[in-house]
């Protein structure tokens, strides 16, 4: 910006029609805050100083501004006596400001840096004492109208509750966010009265100041009315997320992004897709998840904070900061969890639960398994229902498996433990020693049958009648077969 610029953002009202125990500015939609959807776009025009009010929930309100922004300016506003109040408030926090003052609210997550830029410029260019960013309305109901006279200037803003019927029938309204010149805002912030239906220190006051000292004042018409709508209830809130999210949506695709079914799909603001990712029905891409190129995520998965490589397939999904190699494929009905990192052209298959698991390149976990702390190789090839058993009740211990390994079906790796470059593991082998390199491990003994024994200790139960039925038929059938034709039974006859 041409002059330096400071952006008050007013956030210290109740927000009780949330009926939450979190602030209203807090709760999120597309993965950040109203709040921090409101920073982003004041960030994008480098204001030189940004100053937050804060008052109700303070504490929490004020930790969550610094996380984000770790310079701003902090104004606590006690007591909420009105928007002029609380520019007042911030003002003298600030300490002497020059330049352009915009003020803006914490509750409106669909604005964007270029409508304020764009805002900032022309307040500067018209050299105005106070712009007004308006927009016009079909229900103005509630909002401050912003009343021309017959040369269409503006002359005041004057609040829903203080209009005249006349006044009401203005479908202008004020959306909230004003820019001044520092220099006149500080002069008339201590004149404002609270003398209003309200009993309120009016910000738009200021508008009727400026015009009785002859100063210039303007509204910037906002086409885009959306930007600066606020969300006071949960029915708002969701509105406008769906909303926020149909934007995003539409911005990825216009890069390049195929989005199969945008009304089931939900894409966070930090999400970042490459050209011909494919994303279909019923996926949500959360936090800061990254997709390379030509990948396909979905049908029905939620990732959040992953990172996909080029060309990886991601199928009917759950996954938590997991990172998939290029080529990769995961799913169906697959959970990743925090650690989870395959290799390129690697395979996590059906029914498989992830953690804290290094699989390496072309190695495939393909078959109802639980990898818990485990390094699996380059190559290698673990059975299907194999449990990494990484837990003995007090600690957690990990599995290393070298590369081109083969194990056997249904192991358990009893951990810590590891298997060697090039070894195999037999079915159902429960591995509690190391494996040498190129070694078969077997741990199973040889098997055992104990003739009789359903009939025996089971005698009674449709077990013990099937277990003997079968064997009356086999002894019948052995018979016959020795050519003793003439006993009695089923099938008995000549064939
Ligand atoms: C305000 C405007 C109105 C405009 C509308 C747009 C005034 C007098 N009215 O009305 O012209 O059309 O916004 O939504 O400015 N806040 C504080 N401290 C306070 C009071 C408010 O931080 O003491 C914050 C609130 O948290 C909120 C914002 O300022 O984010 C607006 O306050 P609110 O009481 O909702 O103003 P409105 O009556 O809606
Ligand atoms: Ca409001």
């Amino acid at each position: 910006m041409a002059n330096n610029l400071t952006v008050i953002v007013l956030a210290a009202g109740g927000g009780t029609r949330m009926k939450s125990k979190t602030m209203k500015v807090l709760h999120p939609l597309c993965g950040r805050s109203m709040i921090g959807h409101v920073l982003v776009a004041v960030q994008a025009v480098q204001p030189e100083r940004i100053v937050a009010v804060v008052g109700h929930q303070r504490e929490q309100v004020s930790a969550h501004i610094t996380s984000l922004v770790p310079d701003a300016v902090l104004a606590v506003q006690e007591t909420q006596d009105g928007t002029g109040h609380a520019v007042r408030v911030a003002m003298e926090s600030a300490g002497s400001t020059t330049g352009t003052v915009i003020v803006a609210y914490g509750d409106t997550p669909l604005l964007e840096g270029e409508s304020l830029r764009a805002f900032a410029e022309e307040h500067e260019a018209a050299q105005r004492a106070v712009s007004i960013l308006s927009g016009v309305v079909e229900t103005p109901f509630g909002y401050g109208r912003v009343v021309r006279n017959a040369e269409g200037d503006v002359e005041a803003i004057v609040e829903e509750k203080d209009a005249t019927a006349a006044q009401r029938e203005i479908r202008e309204i004020n959306s909230g966010i004003l820019a001044f010149d520092a220099d006149f805002l500080a002069e008339a912030l201590p004149r404002l009265s609270n003398d209003n239906a309200k009993g309120e220190y009016y910000l738009t006051e200021t508008v009727r100041i400026a015009r009785d000292a002859g100063l210039t004042v303007g509204a910037h018409v906002i086409d885009d009315v959306m930007q600066t709508e606020g969300a006071n209830d949960r029915i708002q809130l969701a509105a406008l997320g769906r909303e926020l999210n149909r934007r995003i949506l539409t911005r990825w695709m216009r890069d390049g992004v195929t989005v199969m079914d945008p009304d089931t799909t939900w894409i966070d603001a930090d999400v970042v897709l490459a050209e011909d990712v494919t994303i279909l029905p019923g996926t949500q891409l959360l936090g800061a998840t990254v997709v390379g190129e030509d990948a396909v995520i979905g049908p029905d998965t939620t990732l959040k904070d992953c990172e996909i490589g080029v060309g990886a397939r991601v199928v009917r999904t759950h996954g938590e900061l997991a990172v998939i190699g290029a080529g990769a494929t995961v799913g169906p009905y697959s959970y990743l969890r925090p650690g989870t990192q395959l290799g390129a052209r690697g395979k996590i298959g059906g029914f498989v639960e992830t953690k804290n698991a290094v699989i390496g390149d072309d190695a495939k976990v393909p078959h109802l398994s639980y990898v818990g702390d485990a390094e699996i190789g380059e190559g290698t090839n673990v059975g299907a229902g194999t449990i990494f058993a990484n837990y003995d009740g007090v600690a957690k211990h990990r599995t290393t498996i070298g590369r081109h390994a083969r194990t056997g079906s249904n192991n358990t790796f009893v951990a810590p433990v590891t298997v060697g470059d090039g070894a195999g593991t037999g079915a159902g082998t429960v591995v509690r020693r190391d494996v040498p390199p190129g070694a078969l491990a077997v741990s199973a003994g040889p098997q055992r049958n104990i003739d009789g024994w359903a009939q025996q200790k089971r005698s009674g139960t449709p077990q013990a009648d099937a277990a003997e039925a079968a064997a009356s038929a086999e002894r019948d059938t052995s018979h016959e077969g020795r050519g003793e034709v003439g006993k009695s039974g089923p099938g008995g006859g000549e064939s």
